[in-house]
């Protein structure tokens, strides 16, 4: 029997799009006569421009390229009003160099970085200065999720992938709790992956497979992992389903989706609830303003009802100053109120004046968490669902 194609190619009419996957290694130009086949009907039957979709283009050889380029270059002569753009990831990081030269060349071509900007939040995510709030908040959450990950069906010796892990904490906490039998820890800041592979190195850590990549276009295999996770991200990027929908994939049948998300808007501290209360609502719109869902924690249920999981259970986690230790609970306000105050302002061209309410609003939320009759809390809601034997709901025009 024939060996699979390690690459698929498609033509999708609505989009205008052909979408390649895989590794294009041919020997010679009749090696991927199928894709060419592929690009020359869909020039053939689009008008304006002609996508070529390369996100998950894993690698091309340079006989492909030449063959691509040669596509590109035929269009333009055949079709002088199609254009021709190919959109390219910056996962892979031969794609820049080898498709950037293609515009100066070819007049028709446009060569697209797709997740350069790819969501309104990135600019203020992907950048270490969101380090020690990522450092301080597991700090303290991790004591009340050790448990509940058990509670969700985590077991040592899982296959184990934790999608956007940004500085890669609860990796190393899950490796040291679970033993995992195999750990990949996948997200787009190269600041945070930077990060998590020098405390890898400090620690004698080797065994997590740290990468760069897009929660929405993986390099995984499906059906691969018994528990995906996913920790405090579909809120700050503006299409969780697509990430959701990913993490499904990547899971085998059977196993489980691991999700946590906040409520902002419920933070609270009494005495000062006024302004802390006013504190949170602002900073939720201001996240909205960036295409984030600071209180996507309790939509969590719905959305993994719509993609079909099974067993779904949703539960929450109220940090409070009772519960968790003062010290370290207010050190996570005081790293928002550096985050908020500087880099989430800047972003939304807040006023000094609403800056400062800000400041003083999240200093009246750690004198709750420390004064001796105050209450705090910060819920944090967890969610997880069981991928049917099915596979669960595919969206439309979605490959199988
Ligand atoms: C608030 S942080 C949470 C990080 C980590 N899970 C934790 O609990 O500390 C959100 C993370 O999502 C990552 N992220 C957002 N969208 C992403 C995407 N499409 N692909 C990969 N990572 C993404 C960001 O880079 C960031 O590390």
């Amino acid at each position: 029997m024939a060996a699979p194609a390690p690459y698929t190619v498609r033509f999708v009419e609505n989009d205008q799009e052909v979408v390649i996957r895989g590794c294009v290694r041919p020997r010679d130009a009749a090696g991927m006569a199928d894709i060419r086949a592929c690009l020359d009907g869909a020039a053939a039957s689009v008008a304006g421009v002609l996508f070529i979709n390369l996100k998950r283009l894993r690698y091309l050889n340079f006989i492909g390229f030449c063959e691509l380029a040669r596509f590109a270059r035929d269009a333009g002569k055949l079709y002088p009003d199609l254009k021709v753009k190919l959109v390219i990831s910056s996962v892979v990081p031969w794609a820049d160099q080898r498709f950037s030269i293609l515009p100066d060349l070819l007049p028709n071509v446009v060569v697209e970085h797709y997740d350069r900007a790819f969501y309104p939040g990135q600019g203020v995510i992907e950048n270490d200065a969101l380090i020690p709030v990522l450092r301080t908040q597991t700090n303290i959450v991790w004591h009340h999720e050790r448990d509940l990950l058990a509670s969700h069906g985590m077991r040592p010796g899982m296959k184990v992938a934790d999608i956007c892990c940004g500085i890669g904490d609860f990796a190393v906490l899950m490796r040291k709790e679970f033993k995992p039998s195999r750990l990949v820890a996948v997200d787009h800041s190269r600041p945070f992956l930077q990060y998590a592979t020098q405390v890898a190195k400090d620690f004698g850590i080797n065994d997590v497979e740290y990468v760069f990549g897009d929660a929405t276009n993986l390099f995984l295999e499906d059906d691969d992992f018994d528990f995906v996770t996913s920790r405090l991200s579909l809120q700050v990027f503006n299409q969780p389903e697509s990430i959701l929908r990913e993490l499904m994939r990547i899971c085998r049948p059977g196993g489980r989706v691991y999700l946590t998300n906040e409520m902002m808007s419920h933070n609270y501290g009494y005495p000062r609830h006024e302004t802390v209360s006013w504190t949170y609502r602002q900073i939720d719109e201001m996240c909205q303003t960036l295409g984030m869902d600071m209180s996507f924690g309790p939509k969590m249920f719905s959305l993994l009802t719509d993609l079909g999981f099974e067993d779904i259970q949703v539960k929450t986690i109220a940090i409070t100053n009772r519960n968790t230790s003062p010290e370290d609970f207010a050190r996570v306000i005081e790293s928002w109120e550096a985050y908020v105050t500087g880099e989430l302002s800047t972003a939304t061209n807040l006023s000094e004046e609403t800056v400062e309410r800000l400041r003083s609003g999240l200093r009246d939320h750690v004198y709750t968490i420390t004064s001796k009759r105050g209450y705090a809390t910060w819920p944090l809601y967890v969610a997880s669902g069981r991928k049917p034997s099915g596979g669960g709901r595919r969206s439309r025009g979605e490959a199988s």
